[in-house]
């Protein structure tokens, strides 16, 4: 850690290298804590070879109240290293936890990451340790020698068996753990295994239920419940056998070291006041040798969690946003785009080539799979694995703040996605203060009565997912929630998957007052009569556009009713033209 290089490598080196100086004001008070360690040593020796041979109550009451101050230091420097490495802590968390949170959700974009909770686990772990046991053992463990080197002061034999018990311990260590590591990856693993099974099953409780699937998902999650019972004994079997053995040494150790000290000082070569307290004083030397054997475990879940952090942080670095744009026209244009998923040989879009204009209405259609969901996220620039480009106002879309671009976007997604919170948060995109906003847009989404009638109105919680209201109703709501704010740039991803009549009818308005305003809008649709609310229509097959035609412009010549479509027919609408 002492290695400069180190910190620059990542920026959570980076970070944690703004720490140096709280670690050394920590290594300084621990150097006053260990010193002040052998107080209790001195003071034996002084009472054991002092005092009781000269039987001076002066000398005792002298030499106690000079240790019982030394002690108050002693407890002083401990307590402010911990409130250092507190607060350190503290610090730490707050200078990675936006960032971590920020990657999490990156990283969580097209599904990659199969467990977005690890990094939050991995930061508490990280910065327990840092701020805990880890630092204490790391700067504690250079005075084990130093404590060895009073002890070969006392007497060399004293000296060299402080350091085979050091050595037996640190064995110990080391031979336990690789005992013990391997019986709690298996644990882990386990657990992990158990805890996704569960949460991916009791997602879909209601399908489970209805299709009588319930004894097979049960059957499958008690094995792997029996597994995991058998690998926690197995692995607490070892640790525990570890542990035992571990305490014979140590207690061996205490009473051997007074055994030797006895010898010696039946020789004539050490006081009797020597002999107690080299006893003492194997203790000190040894605590921090045995502090890293407990931690051991820590310190390896540790080093796992440094490195997840590092490569989530690294994979996914903030972005410097270059261009801040306030003014939105919503003209996108794509140059070459390619998407690519993981684990997916084809590509998933085959370098699209494409100018829309601002203030258009374009339909996208295609067979299910030909790629128009993960085109619509391309436009919006949440797939995280495209090549080529995606220009909006001229600008690549990477380089707009999200921040500043958020509220310019209204994006629907397949699948709606509405969050825990009130009808109202959800409209309002969790922005605070903004009722008028969302009832203009539930107004133009025609939701504002439906909203109404329900018992609580705006503030009627949706449950996890939305899964209070009906199908029809979320998907509205998440139309009114994509158009808040008037965005320039509205992207739909089958708005109409869940509607009945009234509510297609609804949205073919509220697009046609979009295109009335000026703003561009893109939607993905499979019903061809939804045709009337828009100019043109690209078809996207096996990820290419096979034909990007212009509709007739009826629906501009009759903007109040649903009009018929044009031409249902794509090819010879282009021949129309
Ligand atoms: N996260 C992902 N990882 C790997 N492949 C993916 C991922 N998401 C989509 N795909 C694949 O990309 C292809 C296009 O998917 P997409 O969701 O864009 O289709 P779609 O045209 O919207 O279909 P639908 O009409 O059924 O919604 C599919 O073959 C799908 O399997
Ligand atoms: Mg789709």
């Amino acid at each position: 850690m002492k290695n400069a290089a180190f910190f620059e490598r990542s920026a959570l080196g980076r970070t944690l290298a703004r720490f140096r100086r709280e670690l050394a004001w920590v290594a300084v008070f621990s150097m006053f804590a260990n010193l002040l360690m052998l107080t209790p040593t001195i003071y034996m020796m002084q009472v054991y070879d002092r005092v009781m041979v000269s039987g001076s109550e002066y000398t005792l009451a002298a030499v106690s109240l000079i240790t019982v101050m030394l002690f108050l230091v002693m407890a002083f420097a401990e307590w402010a290293r911990s409130r250092l490495l507190v607060r350190a802590g503290a610090r730490f968390d707050e200078a990675l936890n936006g960032e971590v949170f920020d990657a999490s959700f990156e990283s969580s974009l097209n599904g990659a990451n199969r467990s977005p909770l690890q990094a939050f686990g991995d930061l508490t772990n990280l910065r327990q340790f840092l701020t805990g046991n880890g630092t204490f053992a790391l700067v504690d463990l250079p005075w084990t020698p130093v404590y060895i080197a009073v002890m070969f002061l006392m007497h060399p034999w004293l000296g060299w068996t402080s350091i085979a018990f050091a050595v037996v311990m640190l064995v110990l260590a080391i031979v336990g753990n690789r005992i013990a590591a391997p019986g709690y990856k298996k644990v882990n693993d386990v657990q992990m295994e158990s805890t996704g099974y569960l949460q991916s099953k009791l997602r879909n409780a209601e399908t489970a239920h209805a299709l009588g699937m319930l004894d097979n998902l049960r059957r499958h999650w008690l094995a792997i419940q029996q597994r995991l019972v058998q690998v926690q004994g197995e692995a607490a079997e070892r640790t525990h056998r570890m542990q035992a053995i571990t305490k014979y040494v140590q207690y061996s150790q205490q009473s051997l070291m007074l055994a030797l000290g006895a010898l010696l000082a039946i020789d004539g070569q050490i006081s009797a006041g020597a002999m107690i307290a080299a006893n003492a004083l194997m203790g000190n030397a040894l605590r921090p040798i045995s502090l890293v054997v407990q931690t051991w475990k820590q310190f390896v879940d540790t080093r796992q969690s440094y490195a997840r952090l590092e490569k989530l942080l690294e994979d996914h670095p903030a972005r410097e946003a270059t261009h801040v744009g306030d003014e939105v026209r919503g003209q996108l244009t794509l140059r070459q785009l390619q998407a690519t998923a993981p684990g997916r040989e084809l590509p998933i879009l085959k370098g699209l080539d494409v100018e829309f204009r601002a203030g258009e209405v374009v339909a996208i259609l295609g067979p299910s799979g030909a790629g128009k969901s993960t085109l619509a996220r391309c436009l919006v620039g949440i797939w995280p694995d495209v090549s080529g480009q995606v220009l909006l106002d001229g600008h690549p879309l990477q380089e707009w703040s999200r921040e500043a671009l958020g509220p310019h976007i209204g994006y629907l997604p397949q699948d709606i996605e509405l969050f825990d919170g009130t009808i109202a948060e959800n409209i309002a995109r969790f922005q605070p203060d903004r009722s008028e906003q969302v009832i203009e847009a539930a107004k133009r989404t025609g939701i504002h009565e439906m909203i109404l009638r329900l018992p609580k109105g705006y503030d009627t919680p949706m449950g996890e997912a939305g899964g209070m209201l009906s199908g029809g109703q979320r998907q509205r709501i998440g139309l009114a929630r994509a158009i808040l704010g008037d965005p320039e740039l509205v992207v739909l991803d089958e708005p109409n998957a869940n509607l009945d009549d009234a509510g297609e009818q609804a949205l073919v308005r509220t697009v046609r007052e979009l295109k009335n305003r000026g703003r561009t809008v893109f939607m993905i649709v499979h019903q061809q009569h939804l045709l009337a609310a828009a100019d043109r229509a690209l078809f996207l097959e096996n990820g290419q556009i096979t034909r990007f035609l212009p509709l007739v412009a009826q629906n501009q010549a009759n903007p109040g009713a649903l009009a018929p479509v044009p031409n249902p027919n794509p090819a010879r609408a282009g021949q129309n033209n």
